[in-house]
């Protein structure tokens, strides 16, 4: 941990927590919700540990009123939460499903009543099955039902919130669904990937569009999962450093370019041509381009390659001879490491690199370790070590001039962590998921004064 110094967070900062729909809600069969293609990976031998679904979950579908609560008692002031596509448009197209709108109607009402700012994640990665029956992101024709489907819940709920997302991590939905298929759709082909990563940001665009055309006064912005990719090798070869360009090429500059430039970064582009080469349209960049309210950065790790001869990595097609490496210090249950200071080098290069960044919120920062419950409590230290040395290190990267408007800590409850199932515990609030009962580790109070004090003390970790 960097010096344990006092530090304060600029005046109207926003301390928040995060969840998914898919992660927290549960209630997969009701109310006209149809399935998603998480529900059908679910359903494939193998594919989620321990064959580990999200229908129950954390039953958050039912239990939001008494998880507002919850929030209300750790102080905080934000709820980033996601709505799941399927619960509005069922049939992927046509006609609003009101049942599915009016829960997050409810919702959104009681964290307002409570004093809390609802910030909504349109797509969270559970794209309807129907409109992966038509092709899903691959399909140029996804990205305008997503413009259609983020224009209805624009249109419901843009009276009561204010913080608008787009996509979640779009490099999960098109490299980890469609290349390597660890995540839902499952599929493995880099050609599919190809096509999605610009579908993805094209219906991003046209989603502002939509929004922005109803109601220009709200804040609108989508949610990167940006990296930065380091060679960890001592002497690095020629084919380590250019698995290194291509692995941050794909999992940060494909994104921030065409986003903050205008144009896909050449050097991508050309390598996605042995992949069917990224599918634009004349004007498409234009309508990605479009100036954002803020950008939502989630971090968790830096991540680290070695030379690793005959090697291939899935997620990044084309990577030959270069592995991933679980290299830096410490391990979390994930087997990530704990790089803070990678958090103020991402951001300081962020902005020294794009000059018209738009503000940044901290939309995901987090880390699952599993300490026991003992007498009702959860001395989570290593999680309180793990969040006070990232929001050192935030306060860095503010100091040096970035402008960053909010955290949300990952996550407010413990919940189905994809491939994982429930074997990781992110939360800083701990569920049982046989009785549901929940209950706060160390870390939700210790956040808790964090939120009050809008800063830490020199003796916090
Ligand atoms: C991010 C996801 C989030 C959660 C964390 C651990 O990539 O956005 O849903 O799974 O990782």
């Amino acid at each position: 941990m960097s010096t344990a110094t006092e530090v304060s967070f600029p005046d109207g900062f926003l301390w928040g927590a995060a969840t998914s729909s898919y992660q927290v809600e549960g209630a997969v069969r009701e109310d006209g919700r149809s399935p998603s293609i998480w529900d059908t990976l679910c359903r494939v031998p193998g594919a989620i540990r321990d064959g580990d679904t999200g229908d129950t979950a954390d039953d958050h579908y039912h239990r939001h009123r008494d998880d507002v609560a919850l929030m209300s008692s750790v102080g905080l002031q934000a709820y980033r939460f996601s709505v799941a596509w399927p619960r509005i448009l069922p049939a992927g197209r046509g006609q609003a499903n009101q049942s599915g709108l009016d829960f997050y109607r409810r919702l959104t009402d009681e964290l307002l009543a409570a004093g809390i700012e609802p910030f909504l994640t349109l797509y969270h990665w559970d794209l309807p099955q129907v409109l992966q029956d038509a092709g899903g992101w691959p399909a140029r024709d996804t990205a305008r039902r997503f413009a259609d489907y983020a224009a209805v819940v624009f249109e419901a709920l843009h009276d009561r919130v204010r913080y608008w997302t787009t996509l979640n991590e779009p490099w999960c939905s098109s490299l980890l669904g469609y290349a390597d298929g660890i995540h839902a759709p499952g599929i493995r082909d880099p050609r599919q990937a190809t096509a999605a990563i610009h579908h993805l940001l094209l219906g991003h665009g046209l989603a502002v569009q939509a929004m922005r055309a109803i109601d220009a006064s709200r804040h609108v912005g989508l949610v990167l999962n940006l990296q930065p990719i380091r060679a960890a090798d001592a002497d690095p070869t020629p084919t380590l450093l250019d698995g290194v360009r291509r692995m941050d090429g794909l999992r940060n500059r494909a994104w921030t370019e065409p986003l903050f430039l205008g144009r896909y970064p050449q050097d991508v582009a050309d390598d996605l041509q042995a992949f069917g080469g990224l599918p634009v349209q004349a004007g498409d960049l234009g309508i990605i381009e479009a100036p954002l309210d803020f950008l939502g950065v989630n971090y968790y790790a830096d991540g680290f390659l070695v030379s690793a001869p005959g090697a291939t990595i899935p997620h990044t097609p084309g990577l030959q001879d270069v592995g991933g490496s679980q290299a830096g210090p410490g391990a979390t249950d994930m087997g990530w490491p704990v790089t803070p200071d990678g958090l103020r080098d991402l951001l300081v290069t962020l902005k020294a690199t794009y000059p018209d960044l738009p503000p940044v919120y901290i939309t995901e920062n987090g880390v699952a370790y599993d300490d026991p419950l003992i007498d009702g409590a959860i001395h989570d230290s290593r999680r309180i070590a793990y969040l006070d040395s990232h929001l050192r290190a935030l306060s860095a990267a503010i100091e040096s001039g970035v402008d960053v408007r909010g955290y949300f800590c990952w996550s407010l409850l413990d919940n189905f962590e994809w491939s994982h199932g429930y074997s990781m515990r992110f939360g800083i609030i701990h569920v049982d998921f046989e009785t549901q009962e929940r209950t706060p580790r160390d870390s939700a109070w210790w956040y808790r004064d964090v939120i009050v004090r809008n800063g830490l003390t020199a003796a916090e970790g």
